[in-house]
């Protein structure tokens, strides 16, 4: 039966309703799975605090794997898998999360400019997204951050002596491009958690207590200036805006994958290749070291417990630079004639140190030690990647060497 035109506009109203409400039914649905789940979770390690995690005892698998490793707790117990966005996912820390958040079943987009420290080779083998791009474009980001609920920023340009020569870059990444991903985030509602670095709170003297994270902004470098300057846009933006964001500042990170250009991986490939170990002024700065993996536990467990509008320190163990020096050189095999004393670096902070106690009482707590292990494991990590390092080490890197260290070591 023909029906009239009228009924059947109703009709086709109808029917758009119906399936509108039906698809509506099936986000609730979803939603309410999602919340139950979660829900399941967060009972099932509540019953289980203080018993058996994988990796202790009585787990039944009879090893140690995933013992004191608080995230392992909080990606159990907080978030189900997310997507997110890294930036500077290509680069020495954002490579080592990407790899961290990809083992525990998220998904991820990285947005990464590949400047001379980014490296593709860092994420071979790693499942994930690529997009090469500035974090300082915005249709970069929108295009890279489609559909994700969090974006952490590693994304910076990253070492003091390059910023001493040149600042402006720094700025245009590490201030515009942060405040460019916050706006992001703000339109789309989603997290953002900004790595920074105890550098922000520039040198303490040697009998000074541990910066907590309210000790003040006093960077000293153009490179602590504009990682100062971004973490003011995060906060601002939280108070401003109702963004939610956080803050974590990390000690001196050390491990795999780091480009030789700063202290510990410039001087354990110098030292293999035979050639100078420049130590800056009389070596008795002191910066506290603190592992790729622990900064990376530390990251995740803030992204997915830490406050917004919260800053938390992540610290490491506090050496002296010529100690670590010592420790290279018998790690290495290395001559102690290679060491050389050189020009100081202009504004040189003397010590840097973090108290790192409100992350631990999220549940952090690092298994890597620098003296036990963590810097031997390192330099055999190098002496058995040279494949890595050696094609780094020349080109570009050649010429910045030599405007860094050549008049030095004349
Ligand atoms: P890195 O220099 O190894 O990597 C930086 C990455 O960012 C590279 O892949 C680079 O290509 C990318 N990048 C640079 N500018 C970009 C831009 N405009 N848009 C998109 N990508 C861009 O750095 P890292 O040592 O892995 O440090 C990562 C983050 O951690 C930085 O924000 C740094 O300030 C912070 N941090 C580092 C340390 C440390 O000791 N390395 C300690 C504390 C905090
Ligand atoms: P670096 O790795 O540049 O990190 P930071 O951002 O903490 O300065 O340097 C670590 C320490 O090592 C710092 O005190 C400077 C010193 N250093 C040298 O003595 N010689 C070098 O060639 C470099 C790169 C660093």
């Amino acid at each position: 039966m023909r029906l009239p035109g009228q009924a059947v506009a109703v009709e086709k109203r109808v029917d758009r309703a119906q399936r509108q409400a039906f698809e509506r039914l099936a986000e609730i649905e979803l939603a309410a799975h999602r919340q139950e789940l979660l829900l399941d979770r967060l009972a099932g390690v509540d019953a289980r605090r203080g018993g058996p995690f994988p990796g202790e005892e009585g787990d039944g698998r009879g090893d140690d794997a995933g013992r004191d490793d608080p995230t392992l707790h909080a990606r159990e117990g907080t978030l189900l898998p997310m997507r997110v966005l890294v930036t500077g996912g290509a680069g020495f820390i954002g490579s080592q999360f990407v790899r961290r958040l990809v083992e525990s079943g998220d998904q991820v987009a990285v947005l990464d400019k590949l400047t001379y420290a980014g490296n593709r080779a860092n994420l071979e083998g790693v499942d994930h997204e690529f997009h090469q791009g500035d974090i300082a474009d915005a249709d970069a980001v929108a295009r890279a951050a489609e559909g994700v609920e969090a974006i952490v920023n590693f994304a910076a340009e990253t070492h003091v002596d390059r910023s001493i020569m040149g600042p402006a870059e720094f700025i245009l990444t590490d201030v515009l491009g942060t405040q460019v991903l916050l706006d992001y985030a703000r339109q789309h509602g989603i997290r953002h958690l900004q790595v920074s670095t105890d550098e922000v709170y520039g040198d303490i003297p040697l009998d000074a207590e541990p910066c907590t994270e309210d000790a003040p902004i006093r960077a000293s470098s153009p490179y602590s200036a504009s990682k100062a300057g971004g973490d003011l846009q995060v906060l601002a933006y939280v108070r401003t805006y109702g963004v939610d964001a956080l803050v974590t500042r990390g000690a001196n990170t050390y491990g795999a994958r780091q480009y030789p250009e700063k202290f510990l991986p410039l001087f354990i490939t110098n030292a293999f290749e035979g050639q100078h170990l420049p130590v800056y002024g009389d070596g008795k700065q002191r910066r506290e070291w603190l592992h790729v993996a622990d900064h990376c536990a530390g990251i995740e467990l803030a992204l997915r417990r830490g406050e917004a509008g919260n800053v938390y320190n992540v610290g490491g163990q506090e050496r002296e630079n010529m100690d670590v020096v010592r420790r290279i050189l018998d790690l290495t095999g290395a001559s102690p004639d290679l060491v050389r004393h050189v020009a100081d670096r202009p504004g040189h902070d003397r010590r840097y140190s973090v108290d790192s106690s409100k992350l631990s009482g999220l549940g952090w707590q690092p298994k890597h030690s620098f003296d036990s292990g963590g810097l031997e494991e390192t330099v055999d990590w190098y002496r058995e990647h040279r494949d890595w390092w050696e094609p780094i080490k020349s080109g570009d890197y050649k010429r910045y060497y030599d405007e860094q260290y050549a008049a030095r070591l004349a």
